[in-house]
């Protein structure tokens, strides 16, 4: 005889508790399984189609009354009040936070005007307002193809479905103006019909098919990541791939490391612009977040974007993806505690202590390039041949390329800390080592003294220093918000009125 049976002999008390126990736990687990099946029903109701979601459909307001949840979440992009330590949803003017980046950037359009990213909500908004866009009066006008427009909104697949992919990288951006005015939305990401995950921009798909990949293929929880690739990427535009046509590419074809891109970019003899005050051939990295998430330990444990940028949110018993993309430190109960047990505060702090650590060096490699820069400068205007200069150049070409490859890769000092750190440390080296080869050259023209670092300590002096008119700028700037960008609303609006919305009850 067993020990069990032998107590229930014993204490009959006992056996009947354990019978009427079970008839609670099987009473209750009864009441669960109906409220899950009323829930599903909610669920079914509250997803009942209210519009017929065309194909291309662009407006977030259509898809909103269908899924009203997802939508005003979504909404939750244009909150602008919060900041952590070095992000957050302000628009945070970067010239004037660090100056040096003006020096940096000089000759090129980001020295005019360069503001941390803000929500989805602005994407449009922004890129009317920004500098780098000028003032174009004329559709033929302006400094910027419109390629530019790729990454703002969903009138982008529309108008790619409409007029085709080349057409659409070919012409100058204020071309474009009256066609693209929805901020990034719904169609970016989902299929109308299914809801599913979709990628809309052929540049990821073609990128993906250049290293044997089949972006259809992937699985439900890459897509999870990869709908955020379509934009969050390194890319530049290629002129030669089509006549006439700034066509988008991400250089990924021998890898995301700053290494394997910049191979690649050097094998095209491709760059940005030419530096206004050392003439070296100059990459600008744009947003490499995914390839550097890519190198980080929640990448390497299947931890997606959408699990920390769009984590789950219940409400009134409704559970659903929360779309107000933001930093999830404004959010770590839903972001990271799903996973990490630690407290709200831990959590923060491990988030700081990476990215003051990637900063503290980022920080100290970017006064060595503004040095190489100004120095460089020196040595052509001492009379340098192209010959002694060319290693020179190239390499404050690569230094300054791994350390906007650090710094424009937003969130990356936490994504990916110790990549950031080794492609930091090396950029240290190169800068350096360039410096060394710049004093050499300095000693043969005669010249063995210290270049002077200027007086940057403001966005103004710095852009003086380069020889910036803001001033005319800022008032062209003016006038064509005033005059150009609301006629493109009004011709924009009355296609839209003219589109038809078929409601389905
Ligand atoms: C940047 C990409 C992106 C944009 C833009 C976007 N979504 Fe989503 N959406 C997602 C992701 C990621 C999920 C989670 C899907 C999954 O894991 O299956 C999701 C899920 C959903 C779901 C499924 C139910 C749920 O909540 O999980 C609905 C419905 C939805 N989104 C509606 C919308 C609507 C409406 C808009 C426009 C207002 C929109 N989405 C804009 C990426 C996006
Ligand atoms: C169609 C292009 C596009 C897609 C797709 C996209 N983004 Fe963005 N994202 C942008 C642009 C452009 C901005 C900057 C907007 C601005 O500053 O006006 C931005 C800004 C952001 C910001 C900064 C907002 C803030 O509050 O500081 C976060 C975070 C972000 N995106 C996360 C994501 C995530 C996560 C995904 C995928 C689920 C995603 N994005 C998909 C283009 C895109
Ligand atoms: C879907 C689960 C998941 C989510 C969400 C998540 N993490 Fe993690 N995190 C992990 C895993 C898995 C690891 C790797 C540790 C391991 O495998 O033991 C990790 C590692 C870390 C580490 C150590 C990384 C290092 O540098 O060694 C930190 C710090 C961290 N997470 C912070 C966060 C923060 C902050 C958030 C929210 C913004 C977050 N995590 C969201 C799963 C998650
Ligand atoms: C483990 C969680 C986690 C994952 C996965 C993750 N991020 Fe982040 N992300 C963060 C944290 C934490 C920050 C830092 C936020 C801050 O400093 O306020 C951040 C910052 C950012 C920022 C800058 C936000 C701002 O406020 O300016 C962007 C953009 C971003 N991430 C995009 C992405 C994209 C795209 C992916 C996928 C390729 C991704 N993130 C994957 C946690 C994550």
């Amino acid at each position: 005889m067993n020990a069990k049976f032998k107590l229930t002999e014993k204490s009959p008390w006992l056996a009947w508790t354990i019978f009427l126990a079970t008839i609670v736990v099987v009473f209750l687990l009864g009441l669960l399984a109906s409220s899950i099946i009323e829930r599903r029903a909610e669920a079914a109701f509250v997803n009942v189609p209210k519009n017929k979601i065309s194909e291309f459909e662009p407006r977030n307001e259509v898809w909103g009354e269908n899924y009203p949840r997802e939508f005003q979440s979504y909404y939750g992009t244009s909150d602008t009040l919060f900041r952590s330590k070095y992000n957050g949803n302000a628009m945070i003017d970067m010239l004037e936070e660090d100056p040096r980046l003006v020096v940096l950037w000089a000759g090129y359009g980001f020295s005019h005007d360069y503001n941390q990213a803000r929500g989805h909500y602005y994407a449009v908004t922004d890129i009317h307002n920004t500098l780098r866009t000028g003032a174009p009066k004329k559709a033929t006008d302006g400094p910027m193809p419109t390629t530019c427009w790729t990454c703002k909104s969903p009138d982008v697949p529309r108008l790619m479905n409409e007029i085709g992919v080349t057409q659409f990288y070919t012409g100058r951006w204020a071309e474009l103006g009256p066609e693209i005015v929805n901020p990034i939305g719904c169609a970016d990401c989902h299929d109308n019909e299914t809801m599913n995950l979709t990628i809309t921009r052929p540049a990821l798909i073609e990128a993906f098919e250049r290293i044997g990949r089949d972006v259809t293929k992937a699985s439900h929880q890459e897509m999870r990541s990869l709908v955020c690739a379509q934009c969050h990427v390194e890319y530049y535009f290629d002129k030669k791939k089509v006549e006439g046509a700034e066509y988008l590419m991400y250089p990924w074809d021998n890898g995301f490391s700053a290494e394997a891109m910049e191979e690649y970019y050097d094998n095209l003899e491709f760059s940005d612009w030419t530096h206004a005050i050392s003439k070296a051939p100059m990459l600008k990295a744009q947003h490499p977040g995914y390839e550097t998430y890519m190198t980080g330990i929640h990448a390497q444990r299947g931890v997606s974007c959408a699990d920390c940028h769009m984590p789950y949110k219940s409400e009134g018993g409704q559970k659903f993806t929360d779309h107000k993309m933001q930093s999830p430190l404004n959010n770590i109960a839903n972001s990271c505690q799903v996973c990490h047990r630690e407290e709200a505060a831990t959590l923060m702090a491990n988030v700081y202590e990476r990215q003051d650590k990637i900063i503290e060096n980022r920080d100290k490699l970017e006064e060595l390039i503004v040095r190489a820069h100004i120095e460089a400068k020196k040595a052509w205007d001492l009379g340098a041949s192209e010959e002694q200069m060319k290693d020179i150049l190239q390499g404050i070409r690569h230094a300054q390329w791994r350390w906007d490859y650090a710094a424009a890769s937003h969130g990356a000092s936490f994504h990916s800390p110790v990549e950031l750190g080794r492609v930091i440390a090396g950029a240290i080296t190169i800068a350096q080592e360039t410096r060394i080869k710049l004093a050499r050259v300095l000693a043969q023209l005669g010249f063995t003294g210290e270049i002077p670092y200027p007086d940057i300590s403001t966005k103004e002096k710095a852009q003086e220093f380069i020889g910036l008119d803001i001033k005319t700028m800022d008032a062209e700037k003016e006038e064509f918000l005033k005059t150009v960008v609301p006629e493109w609303m009004k011709e924009a609006k009355k296609r839209e009125d003219s589109w038809e919305v078929v409601t389905v009850y």
